[in-house]
């Protein structure tokens, strides 16, 4: 099945995945007319009413881009919404979605028909993330367009299964729009993700190193300086199994080599859970590509000519 329209215009394909606190509209911006699809967390914008200025200044900005270069048109963007009982922002936030007609809606964790339906109405796609088979069986039975397949080595709340499994077994029986997510910070691994079966790789981490990231200097300089060896797969900090950079594990005053277990009630997406996640950096596996903070659009190009390299070293094999 050919990729929705709403997908089909991207100078490369890929998705630049929402990251709680970090992704703002000039990031989203800045993606989305570099030629990717950009995203953020709804639950960013902080008091929910900014979430309407937010929307505001996303959709100006990117119209004003396409007046002034209506040959390189921006990419749209995305909103996640965190389905979950503790988000009590979520009917709102949806009403203010609504309102924008926001093109695509990225769904993490819980997967719910009037949800889809909801975008469905105003002639959005949804795309939901999953980290295995059986819940992205369940996604699509509530009405999702698309799946965000979640990997081994994702920053943030990551699965463990190896990507190979898990795209050959959502292409086993699913014919429709797939992102891969986990570790891809380089071109290379965006035509890799392609030649395995995904139509989009979905990355979050190496934007985090970006001008435009709302994240500290020292945040970002870490993921420049660090490697797959400095990354932490634990529950503790959320309830939920993440990946974490461990000198950030370290400077809370914990020992990132014997981290005690916690458990999915402890899932909060309220306050808390802006305060461990402001102290503990949430990263992927694959920032060993990370050289330096660059702009957005600077990552955007890297990504595209080492994906253009790529496709021509393996067409000439
Ligand atoms: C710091 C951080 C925060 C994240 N916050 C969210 C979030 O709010 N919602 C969400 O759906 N995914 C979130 N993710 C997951 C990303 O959207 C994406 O799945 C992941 O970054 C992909 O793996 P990569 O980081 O190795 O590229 C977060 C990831 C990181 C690193």
């Amino acid at each position: 099945m050919s990729l929705p329209p709403v997908l089909r215009k991207l100078r490369l394909p890929v998705v630049g995945a929402p990251l709680f606190i970090i992704s703002n509209p000039k990031l989203v911006v800045a993606q989305c007319t570099a030629g990717i699809v950009g995203s953020m967390p709804a639950l960013n914008a902080r008091p929910a009413s900014q979430l309407d200025e937010w929307l505001a200044e996303i959709t100006e900005s990117l119209a004003a881009w396409d007046r002034d270069h209506p040959d390189q048109p921006a990419a749209p963007f995305a909103i996640n919404q965190i389905v979950h009982k503790t988000n009590d922002r979520l009917e709102h936030d949806m009403a203010v979605c609504a309102r924008y007609k926001v093109p695509v809606v990225i769904t993490s964790l819980g997967a719910r028909t009037d949800i889809n339906d909801a975008v469905h109405g105003w002639g959005g796609i949804v795309l939901h993330d999953i980290i295995n088979n059986a819940f992205a069986r369940k996604a699509v039975e509530k009405g999702a367009d698309g799946l965000i397949a979640v990997a081994a080595g994702a920053g943030g709340h990551a699965g463990v299964k190896s990507p190979f499994a898990l795209v050959q077994e959502i292409r086993a029986w699913f014919d429709g729009p797939l992102a891969l997510s986990g570790a891809i910070a380089q071109g290379g691994a965006v035509l890799a993700a392609q030649a395995m079966g995904a139509d989009l790789a979905y990355i979050g981490s190496a934007f985090i190193a970006t001008d435009e990231a709302r994240a500290s200097d020292a945040y970002k300089q870490c993921i420049v300086d660090s490697t797959s060896d400095d990354i932490v797969y634990s529950s503790l900090f959320t309830g939920v199994h993440g990946n974490y950079l461990a000198p950030s594990i370290r400077a809370a005053g914990l020992d990132p080599d014997h981290l005690p277990e916690s458990d999915p009630s402890a899932m909060n997406f309220g306050g808390a859970a802006t305060k461990a996640w402001k102290d503990i950096w949430g990263c992927g596996q694959g920032i060993a590509a990370v050289e330096a903070v660059v702009p957005a659009r600077e990552l955007v190009d890297r990504l595209a000519r080492e994906y253009a390299a790529a496709r021509a070293r393996v067409c000439a094999a």
